[in-house]
């Protein structure tokens, strides 16, 4: 048996080999890309180079690249587990030329790679083509020696490869091996048919772009970007039949045989195959930083973790499980992805807090289904009740037919797949989220298109204009260099201005796009003509108080996992000149205790004033020294660490102060629950800290100043008063009660006789409840009387009518005050011996309780 890691290693090295370099996997899902959920591609972390936005820094690389293709164009979702070779995760083996070799190169090596080091049998490969490239089965018959007859042309369908409904794509070719048991009988129909033809390889040729409208643009270069899954081949190249044979499943397969006392042979294997794919997915998103939640990508890894948990329980998982089977997952992954491994106790603890919220879903799922069979008119359970218990309750429909079918109940299951197919409409639709529609043409101005970025030393420059747009709202700027920090790594981008003799421009934000550091704004004064000199300024008080914020955020960071654990990640952060905010994996309430250790810690730091040294070194290196890496940031070869001798260390390309002691204070103002698993605390430094700490301390001494004591009296007295509250509380209770015991004595000596029975009827004041009052007085009463009372309370009327038993018969007490709270503009009700009613209009109390007093009397005559 060959091992995958041997495979990956294989691939990685044959390319090293033909002068490529290796680059790291980057997360799974796209950082700056919002036209993608997850990462689907080993190409998605270059779309800026084929798309001109970005200079390559190596113009021949190759990887093992983690992909995810549950949701958007590549969606495998429902072939995982039910097939041998589709996965929700998986490794995408790539190696890309950006404008360097082309079609010749590709094709040769690719079969070099898979005929001459791995030896498969060529009489079972066969090659793909789009059907306009007669070019690519040109170079195959010419460079290679494989069968001509076993070229085949497709259409656009299988061979022209498109990343989105926008990006970079082109026509490809593919190499597809047979793994059939027949080998005598292949059959070129069977290509992109039949599974046993697996395609294994894909070369894509990209030369294009596909736009917002849909049409294709021509790239100013051709690139190449291939992709093979490793987990494809490393099956085909050991001669297995399935991917989960592999030791990529393997493990994971076994251990939850072992776990649920099911073989592999129970429900032919699908539940084992379903968790040990969704393992992968699941744990690989929580390592990168996503959390299972209720929105996008968080919302993706929620279902696909249900969903494993569902097959769980088909094989009898029915308490947490799948928490316990990262560890061999990590095993097996963590030379390759590092992540893993650093994120381990993270991952572990993060899925069992799903599981376990899921186990409490289906039971509130249960009782929603049995609150719908009780209110069910006829037997057919709707397929928008049967959506929801699926939607809102992770209920799946095989369970909720199964529930039904017990009580000779149905599904309506087509309008269920409605209600399924709007919801897939929507997602697709906020898949398309935020693209800008850019409105007019940019000048340009030089042919320069890269800007620098020379704002870690400098405040202003003398600049050019590289290139401009002018739109209605903000126009924007492209300058050679630039003092301006464009937003990223949670760091807001500079404000400020850009000016010379023609016009002055209101910079409002900057961001960046590809090798573009673009500046945002307003022109305010003149207009561009042909100077394209400027002076670029930042404004240098938003800019500190930045850089306050931002050296107090890794601060915060560290002093969070010193005093909550190493649990403790960073999952979004947010700096700003007016406050930070800060994101962070932890799954209870931080107490006020730990919050003031935390605060305190960074307060320490400050004070020891301590010179932070930055510097730029190799990534492989700053981890080696302990920088810290966050969740979702890509980071090229050379990495800026941040270091704050002796405290933290982490990768960071935003601005910092120079020493700790400028950020002067740091206070904490709020902590909060964000998601599940996931707490916000927000915090400022500097002058914002102490005006807080300023009008703190003039809130107590205007608390001091009305109790008449001094500040550091002030607990102790408001203690006094608590307790002298207490005190009179109890006092006036007990003269109430004294009260009202000669109250009812009152009222049944005033109770008026009709024929032979009695009737008490009054207002009454100072009682805290009518209810328990009105039945003291009907327990006094032994025979044939009715009670009526009124009482203002809080500003709102109320009723009270109790009979003795021997009255029910002739007086519903209840039908009473439902008329005498609809008279007063609310209602009641009761029982036919007491009842209450409330009103809204305190006026109508008076007329209300005559009117009940002449009905009683009519019933008592
Ligand atoms: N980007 C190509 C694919 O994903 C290689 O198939």
């Amino acid at each position: 048996m060959i091992s995958s890691s041997k495979v990956r290693q294989q691939f990685i090295d044959f390319f090293k080999s033909k002068e490529h370099h290796f680059v790291r996997s980057s997360p799974v899902f796209p950082i700056d890309d919002p036209t993608l959920l997850f990462t689907n591609a080993g190409m998605n972390q270059f779309k800026p180079i084929f798309l001109d936005q970005e200079k390559p820094k190596y113009n021949r690389v190759a990887n093992s690249q983690k992909c995810i293709r549950a949701s958007g164009k590549h969606n495998d979702l429902e072939e995982v587990g039910v097939d041998n070779y589709h996965h929700t995760f998986f490794e995408m083996l790539g190696n890309w030329s950006f404008g360097n070799y082309y079609k010749n190169e590709s094709i040769k090596w690719a079969w070099e790679l898979l005929t001459e080091v791995w030896k498969l049998d060529k009489s079972k490969l066969w090659v793909s083509i789009y059907k306009d490239d007669d070019e690519t089965g040109e170079i195959w018959k010419q460079i290679t020696d494989v069968d001509p007859n076993r070229i085949l042309k497709f259409d656009k369908k299988e061979n022209f490869w498109e990343m989105g409904e926008t990006g970079p794509c082109g026509p490809c070719t593919e190499i597809h091996y047979y793994t059939g048991n027949d080998p005598q009988n292949q059959d070129s129909k069977g290509v992109n048919v039949l599974p046993e033809y697996r395609e294994i390889w894909n070369l894509v040729f990209i030369q294009y772009n596909r736009k917002l409208d849909q049409s294709l643009e021509n790239l100013p270069a051709t690139h190449v970007d291939t992709g093979m899954g490793l987990e494809r081949i490393t099956a085909i190249i050991n001669g297995y039949e399935s991917n989960y044979d592999t030791d990529l499943f393997q493990p994971i397969i076994k251990a939850v045989e072992k776990i649920s006392g099911k073989s592999i042979q129970f429900e032919d294997g699908i539940p084992h195959r379903v968790i040990a794919d969704h393992l992968r997915m699941i744990s690989f998103s929580i390592a990168d930083g996503i959390m299972p939640g209720n929105e996008g990508r968080g919302y993706v890894v929620r279902r696909i973790l249900r969903r494993a948990l569902k097959f769980g329980r088909s094989l009898g998982l029915n308490n947490p499980f799948l928490h316990l089977l990262v560890d061999g997952l990590v095993e097996q992954m963590k030379d390759a992805f590092p992540e893993i491994y650093e994120k381990q106790s993270h991952v572990k603890k993060v899925i069992l807090a799903e599981e376990k919220s899921f186990n409490r879903t289906l039971d509130k799922g249960l009782e929603i289904f049995e609150n719908i069979c009780n209110t069910l008119d006829g037997n057919i359970i709707s397929g928008e009740d049967a959506f929801k218990l699926y939607d809102t309750y992770g209920f799946p429909l095989d369970l909720t037919e199964l529930l039904a079918r017990e009580k000779d109940l149905s599904v309506d299951i087509s309008l269920f797949n409605k209600c399924m197919e709007q919801q897939r409409t929507r997602a697709r639709e906020a898949g398309k989220f935020g693209v800008k529609v850019n409105e007019n043409q940019w000048v340009q101005i030089e042919g320069l298109n890269k800007s620098n970025f020379i704002g870690y030393s400098e405040n202003s420059s003398v600049s050019r204009i590289i290139k401009y747009r002018i739109n209605k709202n903000e126009s924007e700027i492209v300058l050679n260099n630039t003092p301006f920090y464009s937003e990223s790594g949670g760091q807001v981008g500079d404000k400020g201005k850009i000016y010379n003799n023609d016009f002055s421009f209101n910079v409002l934000n900057t961001q960046k796009l590809g090798d573009d550091i673009i500046h945002y704004g307003r022109f305010i004064n003149g207009k561009l003509l042909d100077d394209f000199t400027v002076t670029a300024e930042i404004d240098l008080s938003l800019r500190q108080s930045t850089e306050h914020n931002h050296t107090a955020t890794h601060l915060l960071h560290k002093a969070l996992k010193t005093n909550l654990g190493d649990h403790v990640n960073q999952a979004g952060s947010l700096v700003s000149p007016e406050k930070l905010r800060f994101d962070l994996t932890h799954y209870e309430q931080i107490s006020k205790n730990d919050l003031m250790m935390i605060e305190k810690d960074v307060n320490s730091i400050i004070l020891q004033n301590i010179k932070l040294n930055i510097l730029e070194t190799s990534f492989d290196s700053a981890r080696k020294d302990g920088a810290e890496a966050l969740f979702g940031e890509k980071y090229g070869d050379l990495v800026r660490v941040v270091d704050v001798p002796g405290y933290s260390k982490e990768l960071c390309g935003g601005t910092h102060v120079s020493r700790t002691g400028d950020i002067g204070l740091f206070k904490i103002i709020s902590e909060s629950s964000l998601a599940s698993g996931i707490r916000r605390i927000e915090a400022v430094t500097g002058k914002n800290a102490i005006d807080r700490v300023v009008i703190n301390e003039q809130i107590l001494d205007e608390i001091s100043s009305v109790l008449n004591t001094s500040n550091d009296k002030v607990i102790i007295h408001i203690g006094d008063l608590k307790n002298k509250i207490k005190f009179l509380e109890k006092e006036l209770n007990r003269i109430n009660k004294k009260n009202q015991v000669e109250l009812i004595s009152d009222l049944m000596r005033n109770a008026i006789e009709i024929n032979e029975n009695k009737l008490i009827f009054s207002m009454v004041e100072n009682i805290s409840d009518l209810k328990e009052f009105g039945i003291q007085v009907l327990d006094k009463c032994v025979k044939k009387t009715a009670i009526l009372l009124g009482l203002k309370l809080n500003n709102k009327p109320l009723v009270f009518c109790g009979v003795t038993p021997d009255l029910i018969g002739k007086i519903h007490a209840g039908n009473i005050v439902r008329e005498l709270g609809s008279r007063m503009g609310g209602g009641g009700g009761g029982k036919p011996n007491l009842a209450t009613a409330g009103g809204k209009d305190l006026n109508l109390l008076d007329d209300t309780l005559e009117f009940g007093k002449n009905k009683l009397i009519e019933l008592l005559k």
